[in-house]
């Protein structure tokens, strides 16, 4: 099992590219079953969760072949309608053929995905979603079986603003009879970049990015040639990395207006940040100062940015309360965080970090993929070497990270 060790201390200096936004993409590849024939996709990155979903695809019977950043999705044959316990097993996100082929084929079965170490995760609002639009919904033998000759358009209302949810109704409203309208929508970015893609096939899609969508359903949708938006979570990720080491870093190929919450939050802890169209010039401080944060829906603080935050905190002047109102176990790292010489207490939902002069290296294990971010967003900035065992998680989620940071002066490297 791989693993990456990092000697703490060197100031981050240069230039980084961001690639394509895994929770982009793979929205993506599952609406492409929603057409027939042949799929392109662009700037997809390079990732485990990316060929976990193309293997899912072929599984049903799609044509998948991907190359330097690009699919080709053939959805011409879709000869199965299941997706089974081992894919989604290894990936959550394999949910997100439920809704395409459910209106596709009228018939869709997916195994549930349990719990995972963020939290329990249920899928009941997209369940709830689809039987509003008149699917006859099965829950037995651990999976999720969806029928429904010709789905109907429907008010949608979400308890809580889902995004995997939200994405699997908008795509499976695309080709309902009538309009669906879905209240409480979340609206992140990657809704988005769904619904422009949507759009570019042929639907008639009003109001993503907002909490009300429309969704009128067409007969067909023509297929995907589609560039997907770069990924704003690998962009803060490098962000807290080039802030925490007091580096100088230029991020390439971002959009910073997806980041405004991360930006803000960063600003407040000293670091310098200019904004361009489409890049970031991040210049730290020589101490970074604490800020408190709470995760919420986008527009709010990402969850998803909540580990490597933290790990800033870590090495803040003064105390930072980090609440996490997402996932309700989403603070595995601070027990490795601590290993580090962290200073920190949890207490429900939130953590109070008390800032130490200097995290030490130590032999550490990630726990999901956020939190190896973490792991390495501190060992960058550590007295001595960090060893992270387990970077599995981190290959789901991060483009050639280790590669990308050594560029930029990190002494970090990968042992197989
Ligand atoms: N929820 C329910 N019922 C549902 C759906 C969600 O109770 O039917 C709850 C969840 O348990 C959670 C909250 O609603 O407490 C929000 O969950 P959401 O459904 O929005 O999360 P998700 O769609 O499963 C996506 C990302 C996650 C990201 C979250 C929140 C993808 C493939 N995954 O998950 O990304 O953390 O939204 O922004 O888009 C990651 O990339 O590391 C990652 C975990």
């Amino acid at each position: 099992m791989d693993k990456i060790e990092i000697e703490g201390g060197t100031k981050l200096k240069g230039e980084v590219k961001i690639s394509g936004a895994k929770n982009a993409a793979l929205p993506l590849m599952a609406a492409s079953i929603l057409s027939s024939g042949e799929n392109y996709i662009h700037n997809l990155p390079q990732l485990r969760d990316i060929s976990t979903m193309g293997k899912l695809l072929a599984h049903i019977g799609m044509g998948y072949h991907q190359e330097n950043g690009e699919v080709l999705l053939n959805s011409n044959n879709i000869s199965s309608i299941e997706a089974p316990y081992d894919f989604v097993k290894t990936m959550r996100a394999s949910v997100l053929v439920l809704g395409p082929l459910l209106a596709r084929q009228g018939e869709a079965k997916v195994s549930l995905p349990g719990g995972c170490a963020i939290g329990a995760r249920p899928i009941n609002l997209h369940t709830a979603g689809f039987e509003k639009m008149g699917a006859e919904i099965d829950l037995s033998g651990g999976y999720i079986h969806a029928k429904a000759k010709k789905l109907k358009g429907a008010v949608i209302y979400c308890d809580i603003p889902t995004v995997t949810g939200t994405e699997n109704i908008m795509m499976a409203a695309t080709l309902a009879e009538g309009e669906t309208i879905i209240e409480n929508a979340a609206c992140e970015p990657e809704i988005v970049d769904l619904a422009n893609a949507l759009i570019s096939m042929g639907a008639d899609i009003e109001g993503a990015g907002t909490s009300i969508i429309k969704i009128k359903g067409v007969n067909s949708l023509n297929p995907l040639n589609y560039r997907i938006i770069p990924d704003r979570i690998a962009a803060g990720t490098f962000m807290a990395a080039a802030a925490i080491t007091g580096g100088e870093v230029r991020i390439n190929d971002c959009r910073p207006e997806h980041l405004e919450a991360v930006i803000s939050k960063l600003k407040g802890t000293g670091t310098e940040i200019t904004q361009e169209t489409d890049s970031l010039f991040i210049k730290g401080s020589e101490r970074l100062l604490s800020q408190d944060i709470k995760t919420m829906p986008h527009p709010g603080f990402p969850t998803d940015m909540q580990a490597q935050f933290m790990a800033l905190m870590t090495v803040a002047n003064g105390t930072s309360l980090i609440t996490e109102n997402i996932f309700e176990n989403r603070f595995m790292h601070v027990a490795e965080l601590k290993r580090m010489g962290a200073d920190i207490t949890v207490e429900g939902s939130t953590s109070t970090v008390r800032g130490i002069k200097r995290l030490t290296g130590a032999p550490v294990m990630a726990t999901d993929l956020r939190a190896s971010a973490s792991l390495i967003i501190a060992g960058l900035a550590a007295k001595g070497k960090t060893v992270i065992d387990r970077v599995y998680h981190l290959d789901r989620g991060y483009e050639r990270i280790e590669e990308k940071l050594e560029l930029i002066g990190a002494k970090i490297r990968r042992v197989k």
